[in-house]
């Protein structure tokens, strides 16, 4: 037995198909998706904003060496990632605490040393225009941002210098 042909009606030009009922659904659904989809992104990109390298260097203003002592530390996020004693809130573990009154002679005669600097205070300017050249030894390298000469003043990286050598451990 041949099956029988497709009802008519519904090839019939004046049928009302799809039905309202269905596009309205359909409106519906999609007005939900596009809400949904934006609910949902709209945390996602905050956090990553908020989690994104906050020292990218757009972030950081020009420090021109003007401004106070802890100013210095923390407008260039130096406090982020290191332990600076006598800045309030420098705390920061991802690099070595500065306190290179103690350490930066024992940097000059690292035997893995092949810096320029000869003495400590050019051994920090060295490390803050030229991260890679000396990497501290348990610390991670291509960290500590190559971008900091293009947003230090020299006074600001001079002042920054002396300051640094002569903090030492017992701070
Ligand atoms: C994103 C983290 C980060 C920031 C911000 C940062 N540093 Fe560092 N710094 C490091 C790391 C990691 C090291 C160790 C690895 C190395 O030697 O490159 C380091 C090493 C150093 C050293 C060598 C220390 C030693 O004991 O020999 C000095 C000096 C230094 N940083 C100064 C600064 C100053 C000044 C600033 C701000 C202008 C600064 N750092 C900002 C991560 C950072």
């Amino acid at each position: 037995m041949s099956s029988s042909p497709a009802d008519p009606s519904i090839l019939k030009p004046g049928s009302r198909s799809p039905k309202p009922v269905v596009v309205w659904t359909a409106i519906g659904l999609v007005c939900l998706s596009i809400i949904w989809t934006l609910r949902d992104l709209s945390p996602r990109m905050t956090s990553s904003e908020v989690i994104g390298d906050p020292l990218s260097p757009d972030k950081v203003p020009l420090v021109t060496g003007e401004e106070p002592f802890i100013d210095l530390f923390t407008h260039a996020g130096c406090a982020v990632c290191h332990v600076i004693p006598g800045i309030p809130g420098a705390n920061g573990h991802v690099g070595p605490p500065l306190i290179l009154g103690t350490t930066g002679t024992q940097r000059l005669t690292d035997p893995t040393y092949h810096g320029e600097a000869k003495t400590v205070h050019e051994y920090i300017v060295e490390s803050v225009l030229d991260p890679q050249q000396f990497v501290v030894q348990g610390y991670p390298e291509h960290t500590m941002p190559t971008w900091y000469g293009s947003k230090l003043s020299a006074s600001a990286l001079e002042k920054i210098a002396v300051y640094l050598e002569r903090q030492t451990a017992e701070h």
